[in-house]
């Protein structure tokens, strides 16, 4: 049999140096449990700019069409914040959820018991978090027409759209009920239907499909501003969020904070299933390319370790090889090694990159 392909786009940044750790972590499943895949690794963003003049080349986009999942690091950075919009390193990694159609994005935030200190809210609030965030992905404000800068009566103005099809909504909560059957089986779902026409239409496509195919899941709506307060106050109420594009991206973040690092977090973006049954699927941590601490070893590998887990899980059909990954991550925290991100309290160990790779990589040995 064929292995796998796996296409790497480390990206910009702390790109590089975190997918380096996890290509350790691809090698030793290769290795040690009979997982082989055929790693190729491509250009993004300010580097795919650097080298082509543009953030993702169509060979690139192409073989990330036919890969049987991506795995992105990160991209963009303030050498490229004066470029013409349309090449900005961000256009590259927008192109690939749009033109792959990746249209379910996972951001689970989850918090690793020896991380609840790290958060900025109190151990009680955030200890065994454990919530999915779906965000739609490939529409919405992010990618409604018409948008630009116009002139109009003598002025400028700028204009984005917020635009969802029913087919568009339908899907998505498909993927937040299905995902929910699997974990705690209830689904919130959060808009602002109170001064949005769109927002009325997402929760009635939302209900309607709960109504038709998921009577069984828990479903409930709460405007997107509530959940954001919902999530700082009580964040554990949550098993399942689906939400928009741009909600999903403000509400993650948030979310992320809640486990103490941004350096932790894991997502999977997927789409319709190829001929082979696989997804289409990207997998990129939730942090970005860290500028200020690009190149210093000082980046945290563990969120881009678990996208790798996630990979394992809902492209490879491993979920129990993903387990296996998540728990030496827990380990090694719990071992109280820690990276620049988390703070250093008494009884830990600040270790570089590249050494939380190889903890990370002797925990998967210990395992065996
Ligand atoms: C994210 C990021 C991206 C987004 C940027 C880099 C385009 O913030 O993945 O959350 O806004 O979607
Ligand atoms: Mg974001």
């Amino acid at each position: 049999m064929t292995p796998p392909m796996l296409l790497i786009l480390p990206g910009d940044g702390i790109g590089p140096e975190v997918m380096a750790e996890v290509r350790k972590v691809i090698d030793w499943f290769g290795t040690k449990r009979d997982l082989a895949f055929d790693v190729r690794e491509d250009l993004v963003g300010g580097a795919a700019y650097d080298a082509h003049g543009t953030p993702l080349h169509d060979d690139t986009m192409a073989l990330a069409q036919s890969a049987d999942a991506v795995l992105l690091g990160a991209v963009g950075g303030p050498r490229y914040d004066n470029l013409d919009f349309s090449v900005k390193p961000e256009r590259g990694l927008l192109r690939l959820r749009k033109e792959m159609d990746l249209f379910a994005n996972l951001r689970p935030a989850q918090c690793f018991d020896a991380l609840a200190d790290f958060s900025s809210l109190k151990r009680e609030v955030v200890a065994g978090l454990d919530i999915m965030i779906v965000r739609e992905l490939t529409s919405g404000v992010y990618f409604g027409e018409p948008r630009g800068i116009f002139e109009e009566g003598g002025e400028r103005v700028g204009i984005n759209t917020q635009r969802y099809t029913e087919s568009e909504i339908d899907r998505v909560a498909r993927a937040a009920f299905e995902l929910a059957r699997k974990r705690g089986n209830k689904v919130c779902s959060m808009e602002k239907a109170n001064v949005m026409e769109s927002g009325i239409l997402w929760r009635e496509v939302v209900q309607a499909v709960h109504d038709a195919d998921y009577p069984d899941v828990g479903l409930s709506h709460m405007y997107a501003d509530a959940g954001a307060m919902q999530l700082c106050r009580w964040p554990k109420q949550f098993d399942v969020i689906v939400t928009d594009n741009l909600f999903g991206d403000l509400l993650s973040d948030a979310a992320a904070m809640l486990t103490g690092s941004l350096g932790m977090l894991p997502s999977a973006s997927l789409g319709a299933p190829m001929e082979n049954g696989r997804p289409k699927a990207l997998y990129e941590p939730v942090h970005g390319s860290a500028p200020d601490i690009a190149g210093q070893g000082k980046a945290n590998p563990c969120a881009c370790i678990l996208s790798f887990a996630m990979a394992l899980r809902y492209s490879f059909d491993r979920g129990s090889e993903a387990e296996r990954l998540e728990r030496a991550v827990e380990k090694v925290l719990s071992d109280g090694l820690r990276t620049g991100d988390l703070l250093n309290v008494e009884g830990t160990t600040p270790v570089t990159t590249s050494d939380m790779g190889d903890a990370i990589v002797a925990a998967l040995d210990a395992s065996l």
